[in-house]
């Protein structure tokens, strides 16, 4: 029989996407499908996932979930089975799944995660009559206390369920005040350093990392990286001590909704051997942004605007990449002062250089059709998918050598060229110098129109779908279950 897998974490597409964690918990049930594992995906009852579920049916209710009533709903959304935890107490507000519409975190944060996580303990553990699970997967902080529940405090005495806790991002850890402790209804032995305790607070995402019989990192040059303090965030210790046990798996994309062929967002759809049509595409993005209509290179980034991201950095080198002939459009909101940095440039570079601030799905697909490259200058990336998908769109990536940006393109140097086997550009270093040589590069490269084809060509023939990485959280689910695969 197939291993039940329950996989708990705060966003799937396409219920509710703020970043790269909803594409992969999303993609997850179907990759791993096709190695034989049955995934159910559990996610908080945020108001636009209650509505579009639809008609769901109640599989169990909770009196006081930490304090709240609460019920699970389950629904199938295409061909995955969903479970909602609908909590109106925890999950019911307007705003994002973490903020209120004025951008601050919810002061409850650790109240709502910790009845998400003990939800998803009781149900992993056999709470709902109609469910049974072999092993739970949970991603990322907000999901991760349901490891200590199921350690600390499971439904019935000597219940023993595998884990696995994914991390796909060491920067956001769920890190709370010790007084809380006494609210989330873990029993003493919990307050350890073996435990929850994490540098004199509760930390959600290190009770995981601490707990969990295997942690995942969304690549392996990312999974090398967080025993290093630059990117360990305080926990490189504790990774460095769980050792083996922390593997580096790297991202998938979801073929069928990237793919240039078949995208319906795209104004011209193409493939390797029609890459001509794209300029139908760079035509309708020139006139979305406002742009000059222009053969030469059309920069983009589609991003959260963040530090992390190398945001800042754009503000920056906006003016060289202008004077050296490029142009820009930009998708992302974040921090205002970045978003202001970006308004003032193209205030300064009309026709040179957009900005669309704001979260639009279908915007973002047209950028992959029709810009020449993309710019990725992040400080860290644990996987990143937006080099991905423009690998896979022939949107050539202009990236930091860091993470997941490391693993995934093959720099245009001079021995890769010569190889034929470059897929965009890679630079060290996030900071002015080294992006804005790797601009210059960029646009040497886009010059030479048989090269650039090639590396555009080559990006487009890489193979990221969610087989090979699919199989390898199979192989980890086995292993840990006991199951033969
Ligand atoms: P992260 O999860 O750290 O933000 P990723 O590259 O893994 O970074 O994933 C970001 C995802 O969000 C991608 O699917 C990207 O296309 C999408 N995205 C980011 N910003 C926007 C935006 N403003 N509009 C539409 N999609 C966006
Ligand atoms: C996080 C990371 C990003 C990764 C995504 C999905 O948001 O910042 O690098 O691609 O998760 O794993």
């Amino acid at each position: 029989m197939a291993l039940r897998v329950l996989s708990a974490a705060s966003e799937a597409v396409p219920l509710i996407k703020t970043g790269g964690l909803a594409d992969v918990a999303g993609a997850l049930p179907a990759a791993l499908a096709a190695h034989g594992i049955a995934m159910t995906t559990m996610l908080p009852g945020y108001p636009a996932v209650i509505a579009a579920i639809g008609k769901a049916r109640c599989v169990h209710t909770w009196d006081a979930l930490l304090g709240e009533p609460a019920r699970l709903l389950a629904a199938q959304i295409g061909s995955n089975d969903v479970l909602v935890l609908d909590a109106p107490g925890y999950f019911g507000r307007a705003g994002t799944p973490y903020a209120d519409a004025s951008g601050k975190d919810w002061g409850d944060n650790w109240r709502r995660f910790a009845a998400f996580g003990r939800a998803a303990a009781d149900i992993a553990g056999g709470a709902a009559k109609a469910l049974s699970f072999d092993l739970l997967h949970a991603h990322d902080w907000q999901a991760a206390m349901a490891i200590a529940y199921l350690r600390f405090a499971p439904l019935r005495a000597g219940l023993r369920i595998p884990t696995v806790l994914t991390i796909h991002n060491l920067a956001f850890q769920g890190w709370f005040d010790p007084r809380i402790f006494a609210s989330l209804e873990l029993p003493g032995s919990a307050w350890s350093i073996d435990g929850v305790e994490t540098y004199g607070g509760v930390g959600f995402l290190k009770s995981g990392l601490q707990l969990a019989d295997m942690v995942t990192t969304v690549s392996p040059t990312y999974a090398r990286e967080i025993v290093r303090p630059e990117f360990g965030m305080g926990l490189e210790g504790l990774i460095a001590l769980r050792g083996d046990h922390v593997r580096g798996i790297v991202n998938g994309i979801d073929k069928a909704e990237w793919n240039p062929q078949t995208d319906p967002a795209l104004a011209a759809g193409y493939g390797p051997r029609s890459l001509g049509k794209r300029k139908a595409n760079k035509r309708a993005l020139e006139q979305h942004f406002g742009l000059e209509q222009d053969d030469g290179p059309l920069f983009i980034m589609i991003s959260r605007l963040t530090w992390q991201k190398g945001a800042d950095l754009i503000c920056e080198v906006l003016d060289h990449l202008v004077g050296n002939g490029g142009r820009l459009a930009i998708l992302g909101s974040g921090d205002p002062d970045i978003v202001a940095g970006l308004q003032a440039g193209a205030a300064r570079h009309p026709g040179k250089v957009g900005v669309h601030i704001g979260y639009d799905e279908a915007l973002s697909h047209r950028m992959q059709g029709g810009g020449d490259a993309i710019l990725v200058p992040s400080r860290f990336e644990p996987c990143g998918l937006t080099q991905l998908y423009a690998l896979a769109y022939g949107c050539v990536p202009v990236v930091t050598r860091t993470g997941g940006l490391s693993d995934t393109v093959i720099d245009a140097n001079p021995a890769a060229l010569g190889a034929g086997v470059a897929t965009g550009i890679q630079f060290d270093g996030a900071h002015y110098h080294g992006l804005a040589s790797a601009i210059t590069r960029t646009i040497a490269l886009y010059r030479q129109p048989g090269q650039w084809r090639r590396t555009q060509g080559n990006g487009m023939a890489a193979d990221f779908s969610w087989d090979r990485s699919g199989a390898e959280y199979a192989a980890i689910y086995q292993q840990l279950a006991g199951g033969t695969p």
